[in-house]
Order: structure tokens, then C-alpha cells, then sequence
């Protein structure tokens, strides 16, 4: 029997660095991770939603740090790994999260637009795996990427968000298989709705728009922060250890209706 798994100060001892973790799901994750024991290094663009968050997760006794950087300049990415080895050390866990969206039609979605979103979402997390990966420490490392269900659900007014995520789940496989034999395990986690977040804010701006999609949800009910933070805390921990190249959907069974009930609650 594993002794060390489930215990309270389970993640003792790591560091996490979390890209895109100055708020919504992925700072759901920098608490979760913190309070079971992990130190905590947030990236993202803005300085000032950072240091917010490190007070949050302060007032929690975690102990955490952080610097902004923009995911698509590898440059700066690179940086904000080494910043964050120099104050904590080499990393144990490294998400990738940081993510653009907007609804738009395929129709009126500018191509810029669409790179914008691949950009962050796909070219982001190959920046933040591929900067990681020279400073994990090897075996026992593991990388989680955040993906969502429109990886492999086609949702109108969503193209570019479901190109860059089906990249972000092919990415994941691939490392996995690549770093495998290195000790080093690559995840991904496809949420579904997510309670209180940014992107059902963008995605279901209205409460009609929130009723037709709770309809395409068997549970009929939102995921809230802290069940896509506990699926992390588990690919993360030594419960997971036997976790590589899988994609864990935390959806309320969305997905097992398949793409039409979420196109469903889009169309009309
Ligand atoms: P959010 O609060 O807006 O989180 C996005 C984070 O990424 C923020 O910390 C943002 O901070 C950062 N970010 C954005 N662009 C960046 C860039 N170019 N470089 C560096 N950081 C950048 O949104 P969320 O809804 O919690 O989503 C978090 C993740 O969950 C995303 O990967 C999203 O695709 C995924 N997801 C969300 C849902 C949902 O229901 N919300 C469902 C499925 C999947 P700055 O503004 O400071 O850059
Ligand atoms: N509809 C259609 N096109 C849009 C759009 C919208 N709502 N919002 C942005 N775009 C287009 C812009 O018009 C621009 O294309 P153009 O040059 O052809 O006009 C392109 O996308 C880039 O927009 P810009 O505002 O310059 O990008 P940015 O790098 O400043 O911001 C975004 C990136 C657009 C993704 C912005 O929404 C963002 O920062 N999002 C982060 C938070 C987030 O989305 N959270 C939810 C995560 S699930």
C-alpha cells in the first residue's frame, strides 16, 4: 500500500508553475495545489492580476510567487520558468492554461482573430511545456494542460477555440510519449462549463443562453471551481502516477450527448 496517497500534505515539497494562473480555473488549481502543500508560481500577462492573486493564495498560508509574461513570446515564457526556478527551485508541476475566447461565426471570425486564440491556447502551451522542460525534475515530473470539451466537440461560433484545443490534446499525447521514459507524466483536463468563470461569462452571456446550455448537461448543473481543481490535485499527486497522455473530462457527462446538444443550446 502507498502510504502517500490522499495525505493532507500530499504535495509537500513540489513546485508548481501555473501559466495562466492569476485567475478563473487555473487559480482554483494554484489554491488547491498550494493547500495540499505545493509552492506556487503564477504567470500571466498582467502584473497587477498577479499580485492579486498571490495575496489571495497568501491569505491561505500558501507560499507563493509569480511574474507576468505573454504566452505566445517564448522568449518571455523562458524567462518566467527561470524566475520562478531561482526563487523555488526546479519543478515538479507545470499547468498550462492560459487561454483567449470570444463567440464569433467562422463567417465574421477575422484570421487574426483565429491565430489570437491558437496563439495563447495551442503555440502557449507548447511554449510553457517545451520552456518546462529543462528545468523538471526528472522522474516525477508531470505537466497538465488545460483543454475543454470543445476539443473534440464541434460548438458553433467556436472554431478557433476548437482547433486550439483538439492541437492541445494531440500536444499532450505526443509529450507523453516523447518524455514518458524521462519520469515525466503529460496530462490534460477538458472541463466542461465551469461555474463563476470568464469563459462561461463569454460563453453563456445571458440567462437564456445558461438554461439551454444546462440542458445539454445530464447533471444539469455547472462543474464549480473546486471539482476541476481536485481532478488536477489527483493528475497531479502520486494518486496519478500511472496517468500519461490522458485527457480526463470533468463535464457532468456533457459530452456523452455528444456535440449536437451543445450546438443545440447555441443555435436559435
Ligand atoms: P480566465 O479566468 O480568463 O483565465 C485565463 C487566464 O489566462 C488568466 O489568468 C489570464 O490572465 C491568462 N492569460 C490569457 N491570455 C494570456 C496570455 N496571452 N499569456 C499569458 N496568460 C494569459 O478563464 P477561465 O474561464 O478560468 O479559463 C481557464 C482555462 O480553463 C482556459 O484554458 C480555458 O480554455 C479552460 N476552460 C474553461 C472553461 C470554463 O467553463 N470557464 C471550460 C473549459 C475549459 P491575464 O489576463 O493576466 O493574462
Ligand atoms: N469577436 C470577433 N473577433 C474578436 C473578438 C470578438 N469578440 N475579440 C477579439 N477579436 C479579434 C480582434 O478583432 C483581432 O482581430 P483583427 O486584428 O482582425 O481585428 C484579434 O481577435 C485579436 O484581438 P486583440 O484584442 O488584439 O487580442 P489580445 O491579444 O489583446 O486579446 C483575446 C486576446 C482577444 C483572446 C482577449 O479576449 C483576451 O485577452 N482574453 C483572455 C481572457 C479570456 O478569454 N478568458 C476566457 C478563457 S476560456
Amino acid at each position: 500500500m502507498r502510504n502517500e496517497t490522499f495525505r493532507p500534505d500530499l504535495l509537500k515539497g513540489k513546485n508548481a508553475f501555473i501559466a495562466g494562473g492569476s485567475s478563473g480555473i487555473n487559480l482554483g488549481i494554484a489554491k488547491k495545489l498550494g493547500v495540499l502543500g505545493a509552492q506556487v508560481f503564477l504567470m500571466s500577462r498582467s502584473q497587477d492580476k498577479i499580485d492579486a492573486a498571490i495575496q489571495d493564495l497568501r491569505e491561505f498560508g500558501i507560499s507563493a510567487a509569480g511574474c507576468a509574461a505573454d504566452v505566445r513570446d517564448y522568449a518571455a515564457v523562458e524567462s518566467a520558468v527561470q524566475r520562478c526556478v531561482e526563487v523555488f527551485g526546479p519543478l515538479d508541476i507545470v499547468v498550462s492554461g492560459a487561454a483567449g475566447n470570444f463567440v464569433a461565426p467562422a463567417a465574421e471570425l477575422s484570421s487574426n482573430g483565429f491565430k489570437t486564440v491558437v496563439d495563447i491556447d495551442l503555440n502557449g502551451t507548447f511554449h510553457v511545456c517545451r520552456a518546462a522542460y529543462a528545468h523538471v525534475r526528472k522522474p516525477q515530473a508531470c505537466m497538465l494542460n488545460i483543454s475543454a470539451v470543445q476539443a473534440f466537440m464541434p460548438v458553433p461560433g467556436q472554431a478557433h477555440v476548437c482547433a486550439a484545443k483538439a492541437g492541445v490534446e494531440a500536444l499532450t499525447k505526443v509529450l507523453a510519449i516523447e518524455w514518458g521514459p524521462q519520469g515525466i507524466r503529460v496530462n490534460a483536463i477538458a472541463p466542461g462549463p465551469v461555474e463563476g468563470t470568464e469563459g462561461m461569462a463569454r460563453l453563456t452571456p445571458t440567462a437564456k443562453h445558461k438554461a439551454r446550455f444546462l440542458q445539454a448537461i445530464p447533471l444539469r448543473r455547472y462543474a464549480e471551481l473546486d471539482e476541476i481543481a481536485d481532478t488536477a490535485a489527483f493528475l497531479c499527486s502520486p494518486a496519478g502516477s500511472n496517468f500519461n497522455g490522458e485527457v480526463l473530462v470533468c463535464d457532468g457527462g456533457q459530452s456523452t450527448l455528444g456535440g449536437g446538444g451543445f450546438a443545440a443550446a447555441w443555435s436559435g
